[in-house]
């Protein structure tokens, strides 16, 4: 049973924009609340590399200092840990930059796909050599010119890179996605003074920017519903459960799980909504819910909510009926495979499971009682996932490799002993 509350710590992906763009600025400026997790802090050692200084005030509040500039003169390179956001982002930035440098990354991200950032980036005059289309990658920064581009993927990470790239470019760069992927780049980079502007039109959702200068302006980071997930989750399938989960990030482009929550019928309530740094924000109220439904996620909801697919499979095990998770492929190319590895788990657990080319189709009402060694493949959204099948499980749950928690929310298991 969970009882209790939690400040859900800060938002991913708000922290990588945070540091980029804050290095940018040439100026001091303070960031509140940022993300400690091990992917953020990649990014930022490759910014003090670049020679911004970084001044902790508190565990999580710093002043980035970039007022001499980025130091671009030497031969770099750049260890971006298990961070895809810090690998494509920064492969955008770079490009555009008088630097030559080397991106490497750990085991699982060196299985990651780059293809999607290099080809824009190419059509934009860029110089990216790379190990068929995987890291290492090696940039030579040049002049770059602009494009429009029509991304085949709704991913953030694709759109930042080529938005950074355009901070640099000759004339206007516009990036167009059938499907809107989150928009922390363009709310920041707007928030920030530079000469960006987003919206929709007949082709498709669009962002453009131009040659800006970015604005010196404090930045406090809302919570990461991502990390809040797990504890959502845990509130409603936990039995007797009762939580308040507060500070998350709500912005619509993230919200998924919260229509999830909705179609299943589970009992939460979203209470005290404010803006942080233009960011929506909530408190979140979940209660243990008998009768789960099940859902059907496919098309447009599934970027709002592709972070969270695990531990919404997870629900779906506690559902009444079958639930249908579709147009999910891109899941395939995350910190794992993550359609294979979670069917594989839960094929283990005797869970009534199909996994689709892109999805997985989960049949409910499970009870788990049995004695499990799972494996988190270095991937952090399957070991928290697996913590919270743990609370559920009758019998022993061991997760090997746990510790990759780290890369995103190194406070997970503090937080859930806090909620015992
Ligand atoms: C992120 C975008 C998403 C997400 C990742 C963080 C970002 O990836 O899965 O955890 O910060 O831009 P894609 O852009 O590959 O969908």
């Amino acid at each position: 049973m969970l009882k209790g509350e939690i400040t859900i710590p800060a938002d991913k992906s708000i922290s990588h924009r945070s540091l980029i763009f804050s290095a940018l600025c040439n100026s001091r400026i303070k960031i509140k609340n940022l993300s400690m997790g091990a992917d953020c802090i990649s990014t930022l050692k490759i910014f003090e590399k670049l020679g911004v200084k970084y001044k902790f005030l508190s565990k999580y509040d710093l002043i980035s200092d970039s007022s001499e500039g980025l130091n671009l003169n030497s031969d770099f390179i750049f260890d971006c840990g298990n961070s895809g956001t810090t690998t494509r982002l920064l492969t955008g930035l770079f490009s555009g930059l008088d630097i030559n440098c080397t991106l490497i990354g750990d085991k699982s991200l060196s299985k990651r796909p780059m293809k999607r950032v290099i080809e824009p980036l190419e059509q934009m005059g860029a110089n990216i050599e790379s190990n068929e289309n995987k890291l290492p990658l090696i940039i030579k920064g040049t002049n770059l010119n602009s494009i429009t581009y029509f991304s085949p993927i709704p991913s953030a990470q694709v759109k930042s890179a080529i938005l950074l790239a355009g901070l640099n470019a000759q004339g206007k760069t516009r990036v167009y996605e059938k499907t809107l992927s989150r928009n922390h780049s363009e709310i920041m980079l707007e928030y920030l003074g530079a000469n960006i502007n987003y919206g929709k039109d007949e082709n498709g959702y669009f962002a453009e920017i131009e040659k800006s200068n970015i604005n010196p302006k404090d930045i406090e980071i809302t919570g990461d519903i991502s990390s809040a997930a797990f504890f959502m989750v845990a509130g409603a399938i936990v039995e007797g459960s009762d939580i308040l989960i507060k500070n998350v990030g709500i912005n619509p482009t993230r919200s998924g799980i919260i229509d999830v929550f909705k179609q299943s019928g589970i009992d939460f309530e979203i209470i005290n909504k404010r803006i942080i740094t233009n960011e929506p924000t909530a408190d979140i109220k979940v209660k243990y819910t008998e009768n789960i439904r099940p859902f059907k996620i496919e098309g447009e909801i599934i970027p709002r909510l592709i972070d969270e697919i695990p531990v919404l499979a997870l629900l779906a095990t506690q559902a009444q009926g079958t639930s249908i998770i579709k147009d999910a492929h891109d899941l395939r190319h995350k910190e794992s495979d993550r359609i294979k590895t979670i069917y594989e788990t839960f094929k283990m657990l005797n869970v009534n499971i199909e996994e689709t080319h892109d999805g997985l189709i989960i049949e409910g009402k499970k009870d788990f009682n049995q004695n499990i060694t799972l494996e988190t493949h270095l991937d952090h959204r399957l070991a928290m996932t697996y913590y919270v099948l743990s609370l559920i499980n009758k019998a022993k749950t061991d997760i090997k490799g746990f510790e990759c928690v780290n890369t995103s929310f190194p406070e997970f298991l503090e937080f859930a002993q806090k909620l015992k």
